[in-house]
Protein backbone atom coordinates (compact mmCIF):
# COMPACT_ATOMS: atom_id res chain seq x y z
CA UNK A 1 0.00 0.00 0.00
CA UNK A 2 1.19 3.58 -1.12
CA UNK A 3 2.46 5.27 2.25
CA UNK A 4 0.96 8.98 2.89
CA UNK A 5 3.44 11.61 4.32
CA UNK A 6 3.18 11.30 7.57
CA UNK A 7 3.92 15.31 8.31
CA UNK A 8 0.19 15.79 7.90
CA UNK A 9 0.00 13.35 11.30
CA UNK A 10 1.29 15.96 13.05
CA UNK A 11 -1.00 19.22 11.82
CA UNK A 12 -2.94 20.01 14.86
CA UNK A 13 -7.20 20.12 14.24
CA UNK A 14 -8.57 20.92 11.22
CA UNK A 15 -7.92 24.57 9.28
CA UNK A 16 -9.22 27.42 11.34
CA UNK A 17 -11.69 29.10 9.29
CA UNK A 18 -13.25 25.08 8.09
CA UNK A 19 -13.45 24.41 11.62
CA UNK A 20 -15.94 27.72 12.22
CA UNK A 21 -17.89 27.19 9.53
CA UNK A 22 -18.75 23.41 10.29
CA UNK A 23 -19.41 25.01 14.05
CA UNK A 24 -21.37 27.89 12.35
CA UNK A 25 -23.70 25.43 10.53
CA UNK A 26 -24.20 23.45 13.41
CA UNK A 27 -25.40 26.29 15.05
CA UNK A 28 -27.66 27.39 12.05
CA UNK A 29 -29.07 24.49 11.79
CA UNK A 30 -30.58 24.07 15.28
CA UNK A 31 -31.21 27.86 14.98
CA UNK A 32 -33.06 28.57 11.64
CA UNK A 33 -34.41 31.25 12.96
CA UNK A 34 -30.98 33.29 14.25
CA UNK A 35 -30.03 36.12 11.56
CA UNK A 36 -26.26 35.01 12.03
CA UNK A 37 -23.74 38.06 11.54
CA UNK A 38 -20.36 36.91 10.23
CA UNK A 39 -17.21 38.89 10.94
CA UNK A 40 -15.11 35.91 11.08
CA UNK A 41 -13.53 34.93 7.95
CA UNK A 42 -12.07 37.76 6.49
CA UNK A 43 -13.63 38.16 2.94
CA UNK A 44 -15.00 41.16 1.40
CA UNK A 45 -18.80 41.85 0.71
CA UNK A 46 -18.26 44.94 -1.44
CA UNK A 47 -18.54 43.60 -5.46
CA UNK A 48 -16.09 44.60 -7.81
CA UNK A 49 -15.83 48.44 -8.66
CA UNK A 50 -16.70 49.48 -12.15
CA UNK A 51 -13.67 50.18 -13.19
CA UNK A 52 -12.21 46.98 -12.82
CA UNK A 53 -15.32 45.13 -13.89
CA UNK A 54 -15.23 47.18 -17.16
CA UNK A 55 -11.56 45.55 -17.75
CA UNK A 56 -12.31 42.54 -17.08
CA UNK A 57 -15.54 41.86 -19.80
CA UNK A 58 -13.36 44.06 -22.41
CA UNK A 59 -10.78 41.32 -21.49
CA UNK A 60 -13.11 38.42 -21.64
CA UNK A 61 -14.62 39.73 -25.24
CA UNK A 62 -10.76 39.64 -26.14
CA UNK A 63 -10.45 36.15 -25.92
CA UNK A 64 -13.82 35.54 -27.52
CA UNK A 65 -12.01 36.70 -31.02
CA UNK A 66 -9.51 35.08 -32.72
CA UNK A 67 -7.23 37.90 -33.51
CA UNK A 68 -7.09 38.94 -29.77
CA UNK A 69 -7.38 35.51 -28.33
CA UNK A 70 -5.12 34.28 -25.76
CA UNK A 71 -3.27 30.87 -25.13
CA UNK A 72 -0.87 30.21 -22.23
CA UNK A 73 0.38 33.56 -20.35
CA UNK A 74 4.14 34.31 -18.90
CA UNK A 75 3.89 32.20 -15.73
CA UNK A 76 4.91 35.01 -14.04
CA UNK A 77 2.53 37.45 -15.12
CA UNK A 78 1.61 39.75 -18.12
CA UNK A 79 3.98 42.91 -18.66
CA UNK A 80 1.32 45.18 -18.93
CA UNK A 81 0.72 43.97 -15.02
CA UNK A 82 4.32 43.93 -13.91
CA UNK A 83 4.47 47.31 -15.20
CA UNK A 84 1.80 48.88 -13.29
CA UNK A 85 2.75 47.07 -10.05
CA UNK A 86 6.17 48.02 -10.40
CA UNK A 87 4.84 51.48 -11.01
CA UNK A 88 2.67 51.44 -8.06
CA UNK A 89 6.26 50.31 -5.32
CA UNK A 90 7.77 53.49 -6.52
CA UNK A 91 5.10 56.00 -5.77
CA UNK A 92 5.41 54.22 -2.40
CA UNK A 93 9.25 54.32 -2.11
CA UNK A 94 10.47 50.88 -2.99
CA UNK A 95 12.32 50.04 -5.71
CA UNK A 96 11.24 47.37 -7.89
CA UNK A 97 11.58 45.83 -11.32
CA UNK A 98 8.77 44.42 -13.42
CA UNK A 99 10.60 41.23 -13.54
CA UNK A 100 11.23 40.95 -10.09
CA UNK A 101 7.20 40.52 -9.64
CA UNK A 102 5.75 37.29 -10.04
CA UNK A 103 2.02 37.21 -10.43
CA UNK A 104 0.09 34.66 -8.34
CA UNK A 105 -3.25 33.42 -7.47
CA UNK A 106 -3.04 34.10 -4.34
CA UNK A 107 -0.66 35.05 -1.06
CA UNK A 108 -2.06 32.68 1.05
CA UNK A 109 -0.80 29.84 -2.05
CA UNK A 110 2.69 31.97 -2.22
CA UNK A 111 3.57 32.26 1.26
CA UNK A 112 2.62 28.35 1.36
CA UNK A 113 4.79 27.72 -1.18
CA UNK A 114 7.56 29.74 -0.99
CA UNK A 115 9.12 27.25 2.14
CA UNK A 116 9.44 24.24 -1.27
CA UNK A 117 12.55 26.68 -2.24
CA UNK A 118 14.18 26.33 0.97
CA UNK A 119 15.86 23.45 2.61
CA UNK A 120 14.54 20.83 5.03
CA UNK A 121 16.66 21.97 7.99
CA UNK A 122 16.18 25.65 7.59
CA UNK A 123 15.65 26.85 11.49
CA UNK A 124 12.12 29.04 11.18
CA UNK A 125 10.76 31.50 13.54
CA UNK A 126 7.10 32.81 13.34
CA UNK A 127 4.86 35.49 15.21
CA UNK A 128 2.59 34.38 17.97
CA UNK A 129 -0.55 34.52 17.31
CA UNK A 130 0.27 34.15 13.29
CA UNK A 131 -1.37 33.25 9.82
CA UNK A 132 -1.92 29.65 10.26
CA UNK A 133 -0.75 29.05 7.00
CA UNK A 134 2.83 29.94 7.52
CA UNK A 135 2.80 27.10 10.30
CA UNK A 136 1.28 24.51 8.68
CA UNK A 137 2.66 24.42 5.69
CA UNK A 138 6.00 24.15 7.09
CA UNK A 139 4.36 20.87 9.45
CA UNK A 140 3.61 19.48 5.98
CA UNK A 141 7.09 20.04 4.26
CA UNK A 142 8.36 18.24 7.85
CA UNK A 143 9.98 21.39 9.14
CA UNK A 144 8.54 21.70 12.79
CA UNK A 145 8.86 18.26 14.32
CA UNK A 146 5.98 17.31 16.69
CA UNK A 147 3.13 19.25 18.88
CA UNK A 148 3.30 19.77 22.19
CA UNK A 149 0.59 21.63 24.07
CA UNK A 150 0.10 23.98 21.00
CA UNK A 151 3.89 24.37 19.93
CA UNK A 152 6.01 22.87 17.60
CA UNK A 153 9.44 21.64 18.73
CA UNK A 154 11.49 22.67 16.47
CA UNK A 155 10.11 26.62 15.40
CA UNK A 156 11.04 29.37 17.10
CA UNK A 157 7.93 31.49 18.32
CA UNK A 158 8.49 35.25 18.73
CA UNK A 159 5.30 36.24 21.17
CA UNK A 160 3.46 39.44 20.11
CA UNK A 161 1.34 40.47 23.24
CA UNK A 162 0.09 43.77 24.33
CA UNK A 163 3.49 43.67 26.39
CA UNK A 164 5.27 44.28 23.71
CA UNK A 165 2.83 46.20 21.51
CA UNK A 166 2.28 43.24 19.23
CA UNK A 167 5.60 43.85 18.15
CA UNK A 168 7.69 40.63 18.00
CA UNK A 169 11.44 40.37 19.46
CA UNK A 170 14.04 39.34 17.81
CA UNK A 171 15.06 36.12 18.47
CA UNK A 172 17.67 35.19 20.76
CA UNK A 173 19.24 32.64 19.03
CA UNK A 174 20.28 32.43 15.04
CA UNK A 175 17.69 31.19 12.06
CA UNK A 176 16.87 31.36 8.88
CA UNK A 177 13.75 32.48 8.07
CA UNK A 178 11.46 34.41 9.79
CA UNK A 179 7.66 35.56 8.65
CA UNK A 180 6.54 39.00 9.40
CA UNK A 181 2.91 40.06 8.67
CA UNK A 182 2.37 43.78 8.78
CA UNK A 183 -0.13 45.07 9.09
CA UNK A 184 -0.62 41.92 10.50
CA UNK A 185 -3.51 39.38 10.67
CA UNK A 186 -4.50 38.73 13.39
CA UNK A 187 -3.65 41.49 16.02
CA UNK A 188 -3.97 44.54 13.43
CA UNK A 189 -0.71 46.07 15.05
CA UNK A 190 1.35 47.66 11.89
CA UNK A 191 5.46 47.25 12.53
CA UNK A 192 7.33 50.85 12.62
CA UNK A 193 10.10 51.58 10.50
CA UNK A 194 12.07 51.30 13.36
CA UNK A 195 11.34 47.56 14.13
CA UNK A 196 11.56 46.71 10.19
CA UNK A 197 14.80 48.35 10.18
CA UNK A 198 16.05 46.25 13.24
CA UNK A 199 14.69 42.34 11.05
CA UNK A 200 16.82 43.76 7.96
CA UNK A 201 19.46 44.54 10.27
CA UNK A 202 19.22 40.97 11.70
CA UNK A 203 18.79 39.22 8.66
CA UNK A 204 21.52 40.34 6.78
CA UNK A 205 23.74 39.86 10.17
CA UNK A 206 22.47 36.43 9.76
CA UNK A 207 22.22 35.58 6.91
CA UNK A 208 18.18 34.79 7.26
CA UNK A 209 15.44 35.34 4.64
CA UNK A 210 12.37 37.19 5.43
CA UNK A 211 8.92 36.69 4.45
CA UNK A 212 7.54 39.86 4.49
CA UNK A 213 3.39 39.54 4.04
CA UNK A 214 1.78 42.68 3.27
CA UNK A 215 -1.69 41.49 2.40
CA UNK A 216 -2.60 44.33 4.20
CA UNK A 217 -0.92 47.40 3.61
CA UNK A 218 -3.61 49.26 1.80
CA UNK A 219 -4.96 49.07 5.15
CA UNK A 220 -2.75 51.50 6.32
CA UNK A 221 -4.53 54.68 7.20
CA UNK A 222 -1.70 56.65 9.15
CA UNK A 223 0.78 58.60 7.98
CA UNK A 224 4.24 57.40 8.39
CA UNK A 225 4.30 53.93 8.40
CA UNK A 226 5.72 51.85 5.83
CA UNK A 227 3.95 49.96 2.92
CA UNK A 228 6.71 47.66 1.91
CA UNK A 229 9.98 46.28 3.50
CA UNK A 230 11.68 47.73 0.80
CA UNK A 231 11.47 50.81 1.83
CA UNK A 232 13.97 50.03 4.39
CA UNK A 233 17.55 50.21 2.45
CA UNK A 234 19.32 46.97 2.39
CA UNK A 235 15.64 44.79 1.94
CA UNK A 236 16.23 43.97 -1.46
CA UNK A 237 18.89 41.79 0.30
CA UNK A 238 16.83 39.55 2.77
CA UNK A 239 13.40 39.92 1.88
CA UNK A 240 10.61 38.63 -0.09
CA UNK A 241 7.32 40.40 -0.13
CA UNK A 242 3.98 39.19 -0.62
CA UNK A 243 0.72 41.03 -1.56
CA UNK A 244 -2.28 40.23 -2.47
CA UNK A 245 -5.47 42.30 -3.97
CA UNK A 246 -7.93 39.72 -2.07
CA UNK A 247 -8.66 42.28 0.44
CA UNK A 248 -7.23 45.39 -1.22
CA UNK A 249 -9.47 44.99 -4.14
CA UNK A 250 -12.71 42.95 -3.70
CA UNK A 251 -10.39 39.68 -5.26
CA UNK A 252 -11.09 36.90 -2.72
CA UNK A 253 -13.07 35.38 -5.37
CA UNK A 254 -11.48 36.89 -8.69
CA UNK A 255 -7.96 35.29 -7.28
CA UNK A 256 -4.91 38.03 -8.05
CA UNK A 257 -2.11 38.02 -5.66
CA UNK A 258 1.67 39.25 -6.38
CA UNK A 259 4.77 38.19 -4.84
CA UNK A 260 8.24 40.42 -4.92
CA UNK A 261 11.76 38.05 -5.30
CA UNK A 262 14.49 40.94 -5.65
CA UNK A 263 17.11 39.46 -7.56
CA UNK A 264 19.49 41.19 -5.16
CA UNK A 265 18.44 38.02 -2.22
CA UNK A 266 20.19 35.02 -2.08
CA UNK A 267 20.67 31.73 -0.14
CA UNK A 268 23.25 29.30 -0.42
CA UNK A 269 23.61 25.55 -1.31
CA UNK A 270 24.63 22.47 0.55
CA UNK A 271 28.62 23.64 -0.96
CA UNK A 272 27.97 26.92 0.83
CA UNK A 273 27.53 28.55 -2.62
CA UNK A 274 25.32 31.61 -2.69
CA UNK A 275 22.22 30.89 -5.00
CA UNK A 276 20.01 33.34 -6.64
CA UNK A 277 16.19 32.92 -4.69
CA UNK A 278 14.94 34.68 -8.30
CA UNK A 279 15.88 31.88 -9.98
CA UNK A 280 14.76 29.27 -7.91
CA UNK A 281 11.51 31.04 -7.13
CA UNK A 282 11.02 31.28 -11.44
CA UNK A 283 12.03 27.71 -12.17
CA UNK A 284 9.06 26.99 -9.18
CA UNK A 285 6.53 28.86 -11.19
CA UNK A 286 7.24 27.79 -14.53
CA UNK A 287 7.09 23.91 -13.49
CA UNK A 288 3.82 24.34 -11.02
CA UNK A 289 2.39 27.41 -12.13
CA UNK A 290 0.81 28.35 -15.31
CA UNK A 291 -0.08 31.75 -14.64
CA UNK A 292 -3.31 33.79 -13.64
CA UNK A 293 -5.91 34.27 -16.72
CA UNK A 294 -5.77 36.90 -19.29
CA UNK A 295 -8.96 38.46 -18.19
CA UNK A 296 -8.39 38.58 -14.19
CA UNK A 297 -4.87 40.39 -14.84
CA UNK A 298 -6.48 42.85 -16.74
CA UNK A 299 -9.00 43.35 -14.09
CA UNK A 300 -6.07 43.50 -11.42
CA UNK A 301 -4.25 46.15 -13.96
CA UNK A 302 -7.30 48.10 -13.65
CA UNK A 303 -6.74 48.68 -10.06
CA UNK A 304 -3.62 50.59 -10.69
CA UNK A 305 -5.18 53.20 -13.62
CA UNK A 306 -6.46 56.56 -11.60
CA UNK A 307 -10.20 55.39 -11.55
CA UNK A 308 -9.31 51.90 -10.12
CA UNK A 309 -7.28 53.55 -7.50
CA UNK A 310 -10.30 55.60 -6.90
CA UNK A 311 -12.72 53.25 -6.99
CA UNK A 312 -10.66 50.54 -4.83
CA UNK A 313 -9.84 53.46 -1.93
CA UNK A 314 -13.52 53.94 -1.54
CA UNK A 315 -14.02 50.45 -0.68
CA UNK A 316 -11.06 50.45 1.38
CA UNK A 317 -12.44 53.43 3.35
CA UNK A 318 -15.46 51.56 3.81
CA UNK A 319 -14.08 48.43 5.88
CA UNK A 320 -12.25 51.24 7.95
CA UNK A 321 -15.16 52.67 8.59
CA UNK A 322 -16.10 49.92 9.43
CA UNK A 323 -13.38 48.73 11.65
CA UNK A 324 -13.60 52.24 13.74
CA UNK A 325 -17.73 51.52 14.40
CA UNK A 326 -16.44 48.29 15.75
CA UNK A 327 -13.77 49.37 17.91
CA UNK A 328 -14.80 52.71 19.21
CA UNK A 329 -18.14 50.48 19.74
CA UNK A 330 -16.30 47.95 21.85
CA UNK A 331 -14.21 50.04 23.88
CA UNK A 332 -17.57 52.13 24.49
CA UNK A 333 -18.93 48.92 25.76
CA UNK A 334 -15.83 48.37 27.97
CA UNK A 335 -13.98 45.85 25.90
CA UNK A 336 -10.31 45.82 25.60
CA UNK A 337 -9.47 46.29 22.00
CA UNK A 338 -6.36 46.72 20.05
CA UNK A 339 -6.00 47.04 16.12
CA UNK A 340 -8.74 48.58 13.35
CA UNK A 341 -6.94 51.99 12.81
CA UNK A 342 -4.80 50.34 9.83
CA UNK A 343 -6.13 46.76 9.49
CA UNK A 344 -9.39 45.44 8.70
CA UNK A 345 -8.88 42.92 12.40
CA UNK A 346 -10.14 44.44 15.58
CA UNK A 347 -8.22 42.35 18.05
CA UNK A 348 -10.38 42.52 21.18
CA UNK A 349 -9.11 40.51 24.99
CA UNK A 350 -12.08 38.35 26.11
CA UNK A 351 -13.55 39.16 29.29
CA UNK A 352 -13.65 37.23 32.59
CA UNK A 353 -12.02 33.78 31.94
CA UNK A 354 -13.64 32.64 29.40
CA UNK A 355 -10.93 30.72 26.58
CA UNK A 356 -11.30 32.11 23.15
CA UNK A 357 -13.39 29.06 22.11
CA UNK A 358 -15.82 29.93 25.09
CA UNK A 359 -16.12 33.35 23.68
CA UNK A 360 -16.70 32.31 20.41
CA UNK A 361 -19.69 30.32 21.47
CA UNK A 362 -21.10 32.74 23.82
CA UNK A 363 -20.91 35.05 21.04
CA UNK A 364 -22.72 33.05 18.75
CA UNK A 365 -25.44 31.83 21.19
CA UNK A 366 -26.09 35.17 22.62
CA UNK A 367 -25.34 37.51 19.55
CA UNK A 368 -25.86 35.50 16.38
CA UNK A 369 -22.38 37.10 15.93
CA UNK A 370 -19.42 35.05 14.14
CA UNK A 371 -15.69 35.94 15.08
CA UNK A 372 -12.21 34.10 15.12
CA UNK A 373 -10.84 32.99 18.12
CA UNK A 374 -7.35 34.16 18.99
CA UNK A 375 -6.27 30.48 19.91
CA UNK A 376 -6.71 29.46 16.95
CA UNK A 377 -4.02 31.75 15.57
CA UNK A 378 -1.33 30.52 18.37
CA UNK A 379 -0.99 29.86 22.62
CA UNK A 380 -0.86 33.47 22.80
CA UNK A 381 -3.91 34.43 20.85
CA UNK A 382 -5.79 32.51 23.50
CA UNK A 383 -7.94 34.63 25.39
CA UNK A 384 -8.49 37.49 22.56
CA UNK A 385 -10.35 37.17 19.94
CA UNK A 386 -10.79 38.39 16.31
CA UNK A 387 -13.79 40.48 14.58
CA UNK A 388 -13.09 41.15 10.91
CA UNK A 389 -14.02 44.48 9.52
CA UNK A 390 -15.28 43.35 6.31
CA UNK A 391 -19.32 43.67 6.56
CA UNK A 392 -22.05 45.19 5.36
CA UNK A 393 -21.98 48.54 6.96
CA UNK A 394 -25.92 47.63 8.65
CA UNK A 395 -24.37 43.84 9.94
CA UNK A 396 -21.54 45.91 11.81
CA UNK A 397 -24.01 48.32 13.11
CA UNK A 398 -26.60 45.18 14.02
CA UNK A 399 -23.64 43.32 15.53
CA UNK A 400 -21.68 45.58 17.79
CA UNK A 401 -25.48 46.76 18.78
CA UNK A 402 -26.11 43.05 20.28
CA UNK A 403 -22.66 42.64 21.67
CA UNK A 404 -23.34 45.61 23.76
CA UNK A 405 -26.76 45.22 24.79
CA UNK A 406 -25.90 41.44 25.13
CA UNK A 407 -22.56 40.82 26.00
CA UNK A 408 -21.16 42.96 28.90
CA UNK A 409 -17.35 42.31 30.17
C1 LIG B 1 -8.42 35.56 7.37
O1 LIG B 1 -9.58 35.71 7.74
O2 LIG B 1 -7.47 35.48 8.16
C2 LIG B 1 -8.15 35.50 5.92
O3 LIG B 1 -9.29 35.72 5.20
C3 LIG B 1 -7.59 34.22 5.54
C4 LIG B 1 -6.90 34.29 4.24
O4 LIG B 1 -6.66 35.36 3.69
O5 LIG B 1 -6.53 33.21 3.77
Amino acid sequence: MAKINSNYQKLQAGYLFPEIGKRVRAFASENPTAKIIRLGIGDVVLPLPDPILDAMHKAVDEMGKVESFKGYGPEQGYDFLLQAIASHFKSQGAEVAPDEIFVSDGSKCDTANIQEIFDIDNVIAVTDPVYPVYVDTNVMAGRTGEAENGRYGKLVYMPTTSGNGFDPELPKGKVDLIYLCSPNNPTGAVMPRSSLEKWVAYAKANEAVILFDAAYEAFITEPGLLHSIYEIPGAREVAIEFRSLSKTAGFTGTRCAYTVVPKDIKARNAKGEEVSLHSLWNRRQTTKFNGVSYPIQKAAAAIFTPAGEKAVKANIAYYMENARIIREGLKGAGFTVYGGVNAPYIWLKVPGNLTSWDFFDKLLRESHVVGTPGSGFGTHGEGYFRLSAFGIRENVLEAVARIKSRLKP
